[in-house]
C-alpha cells in the first residue's frame, strides 16, 4: 500500500510499484505535468538530436533511470534521480537515507569557482616572469572580465589569478602557469573558462617573456566542492545480526581502513561515485570531469585518501559521516539544452540551481557510502546484491507480477542465481496446478 504524505520524499513501498504507479506518485509530489515523463520513454531523445550533439552518431543508447527515496536535503524532502546499469545502487540509496531521515543531510556548497590553466613555457628567467605575471595580474583579469560582462552582472566572472612557477629549466625551457579562477555562478562552465585562457595566453605570454602553452580548465576543481554531513542513530543502524553499536563500530573501523589503505581508498570511494554519478547521469552532468575532480582530489596531499569518512558520535549513540569533494556541476548549458530526460532528472530533484545539484549529488554520494559499508560491515555485500540481482533476472526471464518475488526468493535461497535457473523456476512456478478429479 502506497503512503505519499505529500511533498515527502517518504514514500513507502515504493520500490513495490509498477514502473507506471512510480510516475503517478511523483507527478504528484514532483508537481509534473501529465506528459512530464514522456521526456524518459523511448525516442524522447531523437536520432536526429543525437546526432547533434556527438559525431557519427548511430543510434541512442538507453540506461535506467530511478527514483530514490527518503532523502532530506537541508531540511527539504527531495527525491534523487539516478540512472546507472549497477542493481542496488537505488535501493542502497534509499535505505541510507531512510537511517539518515531524522536529521537530515546536511550540505554547504562553496563559491562555484573553476580553475583556467594557462602554460608559458620556453621562459628564460622563471622568476623574472613570476613577477612580472603577479605585477599584471589586474591588467589580465580586468581583460578577462571584459569579455564576459553579462556573467559578472549575475554576480559571477573572473575573480583572480595565481601564477604558479612549475620548472625553472628542462625540456620546455623554464615553465610557469597562470590559475585564472572564474565564478561560473549554475554553469558547469567548461567552454566559459577555457575561452576565456584562449584569449589571454597571447598577452599571458608576452608578460612573461615566454612561449603559450595548454590553455584549458583544471578538473581538479578544489575551489569548487560540497561538503555533507549527516548522523545517523546506533537505533537505525542495526541489522538481523548485529545491535547497532556494533554496527558503528565496524563503520568507523572500515572508514579507518580507507583512511591506511589506498587499495581500499579506492574501493571506498567507488562507492560514493556510485550514488554521485548515477545523479549526475540522470542530470546531463559531465560526471568525467566529476570523476577526475574527486580522484585528484583524493591524491591531493600525496596519499590517496577516502572522501567521506565516518566517526562515532561524541554523544557515543550514532555516526557521523562527512564527504568533502570537488562538484563541477551545472544547471544551464552543456547537455541541458537539448536533453529531456537531464532537464526532467533536474525538475524531479528541485535543482535549479548548481549549488543544489552539488547538494543533491554530495547526499546521494555519502548515502550510498554508507549502506555500502553497513553491508560490508554486517552481512556483506553479495547478499543484497544477489537478492536485487534474482529479481532482474526473474523479469528478464519473463516473471510478472507476484511471480517476481516467488522466482527471485527461489533463486537466492539456492544461492544459485543464473538466467537458466530462473527460466527453469519461473516455468515450473508458473504452470497452473493440477486440478484434482476423482477417478
Ligand atoms: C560496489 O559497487 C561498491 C562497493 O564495493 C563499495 C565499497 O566497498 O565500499 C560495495
Amino acid at each position: 500500500m502506497l503512503h505519499v504524505p505529500s511533498p515527502s520524499s517518504r514514500i513507502t513501498g515504493f520500490y513495490r510499484l509498477p514502473p507506471a504507479e512510480r510516475r503517478r506518485a511523483l507527478m504528484e509530489i514532483a508537481q509534473l505535468p501529465a506528459d512530464g515523463f514522456a521526456a524518459l520513454d523511448p525516442g524522447a531523445l531523437s536520432v536526429d538530436v543525437a546526432d547533434g550533439m556527438i559525431e557519427n552518431v548511430i543510434g541512442v543508447y538507453a540506461l535506467p533511470f530511478a527514483v530514490a527515496v527518503n532523502f532530506t536535503i537541508d531540511g527539504v524532502d527531495t527525491l534523487i534521480p539516478m540512472a546507472v546499469e549497477e542493481a542496488s545502487i537505488v535501493a542502497a540509496a534509499s535505505n541510507a537515507a531512510r537511517m539518515v531521515r531524522p536529521r537530515g543531510f546536511l550540505a554547504e556548497v562553496s563559491a562555484p569557482v573553476m580553475i583556467g590553466q594557462i602554460q608559458v613555457t620556453d621562459i628564460a628567467d622563471v622568476d623574472a616572469a613570476t613577477a612580472a605575471l603577479r605585477m599584471r595580474a589586474e591588467e589580465l583579469l580586468g581583460a578577462a572580465r571584459r569579455l564576459v560582462p553579462r556573467l559578472a552582472d549575475r554576480g559571477g566572472g573572473p575573480i583572480a589569478i595565481d601564477v604558479r612557477p612549475l620548472a625553472r629549466s628542462g625540456p620546455d625551457g623554464g615553465v610557469v602557469v597562470v590559475h585564472l579562477h572564474v565564478d561560473c555562478r549554475d554553469a558547469m562552465g567548461a567552454n566559459l573558462v577555457n575561452t576565456l585562457c584562449e584569449a589571454l595566453a597571447t598577452r599571458t605570454a608576452e608578460i612573461a617573456r615566454g612561449r603559450a602553452g595548454l590553455r584549458i580548465l583544471s578538473n581538479l576543481t578544489d575551489g569548487r566542492t560540497v561538503t555533507v554531513r549527516c548522523s545517523v542513530d546506533d537505533a537505525a543502524l542495526a541489522s538481523q545480526i548485529a545491535e547497532g553499536f556494533e554496527v558503528r563500530a565496524a563503520i568507523a573501523a572500515a572508514s579507518r581502513f580507507a583512511e591506511l589503505d589506498p587499495y581500499r581508498a579506492a574501493t571506498h570511494n567507488k562507492g560514493i561515485m556510485n550514488g554521485v554519478d548515477a545523479v549526475l547521469v540522470a542530470t546531463g552532468q559531465d560526471w568525467r570531469a566529476v570523476e577526475a575532480g574527486a580522484h585528484a582530489y583524493a591524491a591531493r596531499t600525496g596519499a590517496y585518501r577516502p572522501l567521506a569518512v565516518w566517526r562515532d558520535r561524541p554523544d557515543g549513540r550514532g555516526l557521523d559521516g562527512e564527504l568533502v569533494m570537488p562538484m563541477a556541476v551545472g544547471t544551464v548549458g552543456g547537455a541541458l539544452h537539448v536533453h529531456p530526460g537531464a532537464r526532467l532528472g533536474l525538475e524531479l530533484a528541485g535543482a535549479h540551481s548548481a549549488d543544489r545539484l552539488a547538494a543533491v549529488a554530495g547526499a546521494a554520494g555519502l548515502a550510498t557510502n554508507l549502506a555500502a559499508l553497513r553491508a560490508l560491515a554486517t552481512e556483506g555485500i553479495q547478499r543484497g546484491h544477489m537478492a536485487l540481482h534474482a529479481r532482474g533476472l526473474a523479469r528478464a526471464a519473463g516473471a510478472t507480477g507476484e511471480l517476481v518475488d516467488r522466482v527471485a526468493d527461489e533463486l537466492a535461497a539456492t544461492g544459485d542465481v543464473k538466467a537458466d535457473r530462473a527460466r527453469e523456476v519461473l516455468a515450473r512456478l508458473a504452470v497452473p496446478p493440477m486440478v484434482k478429479t476423482s477417478p
